[in-house]
């Protein structure tokens, strides 16, 4: 079985969030159940700067808004999977891969048609005819359009299959409809039942519309999309396509994310010896300037984009309450300028408590997840996320809000039989979030359930294994499909 993936980012080229993670990691893990993969990325500036050792693997020579292009087309291989990289300079070799601080490149629907366009081409260049295209996200949704329109009669793609997978339905991809002319689609489909969506152009909905079927990165994100409440629009849509909307969790790459050899860490540990989990919570403390007693003191710690999404406002108006408590909180992200200067504000004040850097750091991103007690994930909604699996592999307790993937992995602690991973609270409320946290001190302080929880926490098991054979199972099931 051959898949193409098409995404906007993936690990170790180019992150940032959780999107990069799975398309680096889950392509990696279907070619060792015997999938034959290719991954098609843009050669962003990013890239281009880690000087890989590449190859040329051919041109992609094809129109573009009336001219005729020559894109070189860049190969990586690795062990299990090739990657390959499409130039266009013009559009890929600038500062950020979707945009600056002071927002979103103004021709990221060009860019993006460009390159779901150009992978497209790229299959036929290189003579790699998949049997299924599996695209992500509404960067490379509209190469399903493109399928649909621009090579129906080309004998190469007949027969070609389609998965698109929502990873989040906050980011659509809306543009004027007038894009649909630059970028090369015929005009029918700016209407209701195709790609037009409240009078302008939806990418994302491209993928809803003319994918074989579509899947989400969890059960229950699966169905919440499906509701006005999580729908961002869309729902009507999901709801008359949920005979092959399907949800699948997401794995974490254990290789990565591995307490007792992880090399961005300067102490291990495993669930037999927690001592290295001490020391790197004492590292932590020292970087954040806390007072020395800190340490036999509650640290809760929060890796992520700073957008609406994950719950700041809540975590904002909370801080208070959980500093009386006696946690201390550090927090790591980047992301829309009002979370950044609240933030950056509240540990002005509070600095003995708080402990905040605005950055994307990988390095300071597991020696949070590693050496915190407790991980705080108070998401709006949450299609999958993955730091709560990856704290949970380094025994740090997450309290999440009960949405998406969240309430998928975690299950409140039972002290009567000592089960569960975490704690969850379903209202969006400070209250509710405050509550949650208090649950979770009371065992703190009694070491007792407090070992339960995190041999519950280590011991759990969300490695890629398991999600990889549902996808590989997804991809036959497509396959046998009668168009
Ligand atoms: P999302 O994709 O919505 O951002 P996920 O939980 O799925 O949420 O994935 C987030 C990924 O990005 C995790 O690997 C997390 O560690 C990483 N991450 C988020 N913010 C930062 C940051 N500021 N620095 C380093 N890594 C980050
Ligand atoms: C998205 C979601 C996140 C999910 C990730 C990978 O960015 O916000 O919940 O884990 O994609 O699927």
């Amino acid at each position: 079985m051959k898949i193409a993936f098409l995404a906007s980012e993936a690990i170790p080229y180019v992150k940032t969030g959780g999107l990069g993670d799975v398309v680096g990691s889950l392509p990696v893990y279907l070619a060792r159940l015997g999938l034959e993969v290719s991954l098609f990325l843009p050669f962003y500036l990013e890239v281009q700067e880690k000087k890989l050792p590449l190859t040329r693997a051919g041109e992609i020579i094809a129109s573009w808004q009336g001219k005729e292009m020559v894109c070189p087309l860049w190969e990586y291989k690795t062990p299990e999977i090739r990657v390959f990289f499409i130039q266009n300079n013009a559009y890929y070799a600038r500062t950020g891969i979707y945009g600056t601080s002071s927002g979103d490149h103004p021709d990221n629907g060009e860019r993006f048609a460009f390159y779901s366009l150009f992978s497209l081409h790229a299959l036929k260049t290189i003579g790699f005819k998949p049997d299924i295209i599996h695209a992500h996200d509404w960067q490379s949704a509209i190469s399903l359009a493109y399928l649909r329109y621009l090579f129906k009669d080309d004998p190469f793609f007949d027969s070609i299959k389609s998965l698109f997978t929502i990873h989040n339905l906050a980011y659509q991809g809306i543009f004027p409809p007038e894009i649909i002319e630059r970028i090369g689609l015929p005009s029918r489909v700016f209407n209701f039942r195709e790609m037009e969506f409240y009078g302008r152009v939806n990418f994302l909905k491209a993928g809803l519309i003319y994918s074989d079927a579509i899947s989400t990165v969890s059960p229950t994100y699966s169905r919440e999309i499906q509701l006005p409440e999580y729908g961002f629009g869309l729902d009507g849509v999901l709801r008359e396509r949920s005979q092959i909307l399907f949800g699948i969790l997401n794995g974490i790459d254990n290789s990565n994310w591995n307490p007792e050899n992880d090399p961005l860490l300067p102490y291990h540990f495993s669930r037999s010896d927690l001592s290295g989990k001490k020391k790197c919570k004492a590292e932590l403390i020292r970087l954040f300037n806390f007072p020395a007693d800190s340490l036999d003191q509650p640290l809760a710690g929060m890796v992520s984009r700073l957008a609406d999404q994950k719950g700041l406002d809540l975590l904002a108006a909370s801080l208070e309450n959980l500093f009386f408590l006696g946690l201390r909180v550090v927090i790591l992200g980047q992301g829309d300028q009002k979370y950044q200067d609240l933030l950056l504000q509240l540990q002005k004040e509070k600095q003995k408590f708080l402990g905040v850097k605005i950055a994307f750091d990988e390095v300071l991103a597991h020696l949070i997840i590693a050496g915190s007690d407790l991980f705080l994930i108070p998401s709006r909604f949450e299609p999958c996320g993955l730091t709560q699996m990856y704290s949970l592999r380094y025994g740090t307790i997450p309290i999440v809000r009960a949405v998406g993937g969240l309430e998928d992995t975690i299950e409140e602690f039972d002290p009567v039989n000592l089960r569960g991973n975490g704690f969850k609270f379903k209202e969006y409320s400070a209250e509710a979030l405050i509550k949650a946290v208090r649950r979770a001190l009371d065992f703190y302080y009694q070491p007792h359930f407090w070992s339960s929880l995190i041999q519950n926490a280590m011991v759990a098991d969300f490695s890629w294994e398991r999600s990889a054979r549902e996808y590989a199972q997804l991809y036959q099931l497509i396959k046998s499909f009668n168009h």
